[in-house]
C-alpha cells in the first residue's frame, strides 16, 4: 500500500539573469520522499525523507531563488554536472593528436584547472524537462545539447539524464549521451546531503562506509599524482563505518591537500555492474542513504570550502562549512591525461550510459 499518491507537479520558479524562464517540478514518491528540482542545472533544490519515526526534513543544501543560484555558482549545489565532473590539470588535454584548452575556472593552492565542466557547465543552462510517470514511479527527463566546442570541448554532444523516483525512496538517475566528435565525458550530480537537515550544523557526526580499498592521491592542486594506492592504516579507509570527524583532522597530507576529504576512492568495478559505493547513516534521526553506481570511482567531498557567507534556505538558520557532504559518483579526476585510469572518452557511434541510485532508508 502507497503512503501517498506519486505525482509530478510544475511551477513557475523565477528568470535566470538572461531571462530564461525557470520551473520547479515536485516529486512526490508513493513512499513518502519527495523531491523538488528547477530545470535551471537540473538541480534538485530540496528533497525530502522520512527519519526513523516517519518525520519528512529536507537534507539537501540549495538555495530559495535562481538569483542566488546565480551568484553562488561555486559549490554546485545539487546540480548535474558536465561535460567533465571533477578536475582537469591545466585545463588541457589531447585527443587524437589534437589540444584542447578548456576555461580553468578553479585554483586549488592557486594552481589553475578545470573544474566540473569550466565557466559555464551543465550546471549553468535550463535544461528541457519532460515529467514521467510509470507506475508508482514518477521521473523527470532532462535533455540539452552541448554544442561543439561549447567550453573548449569537442563535438556536438546530446545529454539525456532521467530522475526517478521510485515507491521504495530510491532515486534512480540514468545518463545518456552521444557525440559526433570524440570528446571526455564525465557527467555526475553534486547534491550536498545532511541528513540531520540542512542548516543543522555540520555532517562531522556522520557515519560513512566507503566499498573501497584505493584512492587516486592527489597532489596540491588537488590533481591525481597518477599512482593508485592502498587506504589501508590511513584516514581514508571507510571499508568499516567511520564517523567522518574521527580523522579528518589526522595528520596527513592528503587532507592537508584536501583541507579535509576531497578525494577519489576507486571502485572495484572493473565491468561497470550497479555496485554499492557507498552508505551515510546519522544516529539522531536513523536516515540512511546508499549509493550504488555502475561507475568506477567516487568523489567523496566533506564540504570544506562551505562557510556561512554561503545563503541558507531558512531564515535565521545559516550553513557552516562542512554544513553538507557530496557523494559524486564519476570516473577519476584528469582521465584524459592519465593513461593509467579507464577512459573518459565517448566516440561517434557509441553511446555513454552510466545508473546512480541513492536508496534512501531508516535504520535503528
Ligand atoms: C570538488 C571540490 C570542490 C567542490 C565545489 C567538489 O566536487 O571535489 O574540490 O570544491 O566540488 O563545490
Amino acid at each position: 500500500m502507497s503512503e501517498k499518491e506519486a505525482s509530478v507537479i510544475v511551477k513557475p520558479f523565477g528568470k535566470t539573469k538572461d531571462g530564461q524562464l525557470v520551473h520547479l517540478y515536485t516529486l512526490t514518491g508513493a513512499g513518502g520522499a519527495v523531491m523538488d528540482v528547477i530545470d535551471y542545472g537540473g538541480r534538485v533544490v530540496r528533497l525530502s525523507t522520512p527519519d526513523r519515526q516517519g518525520k519528512l526534513e529536507d537534507i539537501t543544501l540549495g538555495f530559495n531563488t535562481v538569483k542566488e543560484y546565480e551568484a553562488n555558482p561555486g559549490p554546485y549545489f545539487g546540480a548535474l554536472i558536465g561535460r567533465y565532473g571533477n578536475r582537469i590539470a591545466k585545463g588541457q588535454f589531447t585527443l587524437d593528436g589534437q589540444a584542447y584548452s578548456l576555461p580553468t575556472n578553479n585554483t586549488p593552492a592557486g594552481v589553475p584547472c578545470s573544474l566540473h565542466g569550466g565557466d559555464k557547465g551543465f550546471d549553468a543552462i535550463v535544461w528541457h524537462v519532460e515529467p514521467l510517470t510509470e507506475g508508482e514511479t514518477v521521473g523527470l527527463k532532462l535533455s540539452m545539447t552541448s554544442p561543439d566546442g561549447d567550453q573548449g570541448y569537442p563535438g556536438t554532444l546530446k545529454v539525456d539524464v532521467t530522475y526517478w523516483l521510485t515507491p521504495e525512496n530510491v532515486w534512480k538517475i540514468e545518463y545518456e549521451a552521444t557525440t559526433d566528435k570524440a570528446t571526455p565525458i564525465n557527467l555526475t550530480q553534486h547534491l550536498y546531503f545532511n541528513l540531520k537537515g540542512q542548516a543543522e550544523g555540520d555532517i562531522l557526526d556522520h557515519t560513512l562506509t566507503l566499498f573501497a580499498d584505493k584512492i587516486t592521491p592527489v597532489d596540491k592542486g588537488l590533481i591525481p599524482t597518477g599512482k593508485i594506492t592502498s587506504v589501508a592504516g590511513t584516514p581514508f579507509d571507510f571499508t568499516a563505518p567511520h564517523l567522518i570527524g574521527e580523522r579528518i583532522t589526522a595528520k596527513d597530507e592528503q587532507l592537508d591537500f584536501g583541507c579535509g576529504y576531497d578525494h577519489n576512492w576507486v571502485l572495484n568495478n572493473p565491468k561497470g555492474k550497479l555496485v554499492k559505493a557507498a552508505a551515510l547513516f546519522e544516529k539522531t534521526t536513523g536516515r540512511l542513504v546508499e549509493v550504488w553506481t555502475t561507475e568506477p570511482a567516487i568523489q567523496f567531498y566533506s564540504g570544506n570550502f562551505l562557510t556561512d557567507e554561503v545563503p541558507s534556505k531558512t531564515p535565521g538558520k545559516k550553513l557552516c562549512r562542512r554544513g553538507g557532504l557530496a557523494l559524486e559518483t564519476q570516473h577519476s579526476p584528469d582521465s584524459p591525461n592519465q593513461p593509467n585510469f579507464p577512459s573518459t572518452i565517448l566516440r561517434p557511434g557509441a553511446v555513454y550510459k552510466s545508473t546512480t541510485e541513492y536508496r534512501f532508508g531508516t535504520k535503528e
